[in-house]
């Protein structure tokens, strides 16, 4: 099998810096405020603890999982709840917490729902967007970085539900792209 781990789109000092950016921003306006970061299942956990530890706020925790139908690389639009949250969050502060907006249906629909449960105020902090893929326009307050349009895995990020575990984010390479198709 050829190795997928392709160039670094984002190096391990970058991720950090930049986290501990985000997490500064996100102390500072959610002072006094009731703050729940809602994590976004599978992706956004390694993200998502990375973040939750740089903030000088107290913060409560809560997870979704959601399944898009349709193939992987072509979302749907249509998202199903295989996880709901623990808790209600009515007049609460909720900060969703993603490791990559692609298209932005998933966000889009979980905006919806969440917004239908009246939280005090609701906000989006993503790590990583790929704003070619974007097929819906999003009000996303705290962004990490833009990468290209190319399938990107570690960090959270997965090829075959392998390699969420790398330090860094990187491309697949063409060639273990090219093989994957031919088998
Ligand atoms: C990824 C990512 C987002 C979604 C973004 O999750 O974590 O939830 O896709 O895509 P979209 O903007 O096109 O809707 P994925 O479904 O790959 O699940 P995972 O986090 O478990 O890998």
């Amino acid at each position: 099998m050829i190795d997928p781990i392709g160039d670094t789109l984002v190096a391990r000092d970058e991720l950090r810096a930049k986290i501990t950016e985000l997490g500064a921003r996100i102390s500072a306006d959610y002072q006094g405020k009731d703050l729940v970061l809602v994590g976004v299942l599978k992706g956004a956990v390694f993200f998502l603890a990375d973040l939750a530890r740089t903030l000088t706020v107290p913060c409560a925790i809560d997870f979704m999982a959601v399944t898009s139908y349709g193939s992987s690389t072509d979302s749907s639009g249509v998202v199903r709840i295989l996880k709901d949250l623990d808790h209600p969050i009515e007049g609460r502060d909720i900060l969703i917490v993603e490791d990559i907006i692609d298209s932005g249906l998933t966000l889009s629909y979980l905006l919806k729902n969440l917004r239908s449960r009246k939280p005090a105020s609701l906000e989006v902090c993503a790590l990583l967007t790929k704003p070619e893929r974007r097929r819906i326009n999003l009000d996303c307050r705290y962004i990490g970085f833009e990468i290209p349009n190319v399938f990107a895995i570690g960090y959270g990020l997965d090829w075959d539900e392998r390699y969420r575990t790398l330090d860094h984010v990187a491309s697949v390479r063409e060639e273990a792209i090219a093989e994957l198709t031919r088998a």
